[in-house]
């Protein structure tokens, strides 16, 4: 064989290498290396304590015992800092609870028990809480904002945050969640 030919074929397969460097880096980077925003969402929500009006004098209170759930789509653990979930009716917040800081490891979901305590107080003057008794169901929804950072491989850190929002809908006449869901 000529020395060119076998310099040709080293060549080849230096080029080779590259090309399947270049695609494993980009693999990784377009996978592991991504960074996403954890999913916060209710897992369960229960009603215990439920005390209510009627339509003629509309008024409610309850605990919400819930199952709050962080996912965290990322190759590296996510941790977060304490915050506040308020559930709202009509956009007026009725209660909220405090959210422990945590970390929710990689690819895995955390899950705390929250009991938010709500009440009507701060809706005597709304008028559309009288129809919802009438119709038996109040609609409820619920925020919260996490804010944390995701490590990647113990060294990249990056800043990321979740945001819940889901919607509740009560029956008032079994006095259970008649429906939930999270976006
Ligand atoms: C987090 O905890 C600190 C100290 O306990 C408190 O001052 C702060 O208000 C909390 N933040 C939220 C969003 O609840
Ligand atoms: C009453 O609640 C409804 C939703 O059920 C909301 O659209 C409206 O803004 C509320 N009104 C007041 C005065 O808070
Ligand atoms: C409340 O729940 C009961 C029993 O499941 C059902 O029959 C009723 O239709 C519900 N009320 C409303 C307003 O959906
Ligand atoms: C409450 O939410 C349900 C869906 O869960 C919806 O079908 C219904 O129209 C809502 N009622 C009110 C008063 O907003
Ligand atoms: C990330 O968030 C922390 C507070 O949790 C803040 O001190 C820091 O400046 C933020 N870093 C970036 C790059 O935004
Ligand atoms: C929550 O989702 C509803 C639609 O399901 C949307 O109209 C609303 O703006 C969202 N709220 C927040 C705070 O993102």
């Amino acid at each position: 064989m000529k020395e060119g030919g076998k310099n040709m074929k080293c060549l080849a397969y230096v080029a080779i290498f590259i090309v399947f460097q270049i695609i494993v880096i980009t693999i990784f980077a377009l996978t592991v290396m991504k960074v996403k925003g954890p999913k916060v969402r209710f897992q369960t929500v229960t009603i215990q304590n439920f005390n209510s009006g009627s339509a003629s004098s509309p008024s409610f209170s309850m605990d919400l015992v819930t199952k709050f759930a962080v996912k965290n789509p990322n190759f590296g653990q996510f941790k977060y800092s304490n915050s506040t979930v308020t559930i709202l009716y009509g956009g007026q917040a009725i209660g909220s609870a405090d959210v422990p800081s945590q970390k929710a490891k990689l690819k895995s979901t955390r899950r705390t028990d929250i009991t938010i305590s709500i009440n009507s107080d701060k809706l005597s003057g709304n008028t559309t809480l009288a129809s919802d008794f009438v119709s038996g169901v109040l609609n409820l929804t619920s925020e919260c904002t996490l804010k944390g950072k995701v490590e990647l491989l113990k060294i990249m850190k990056k800043n990321k945050s979740g945001n819940m929002n889901c919607t509740i809908s009560l029956n008032l006449s079994t006095k259970s969640v008649q429906n939930f869901m999270c976006k």
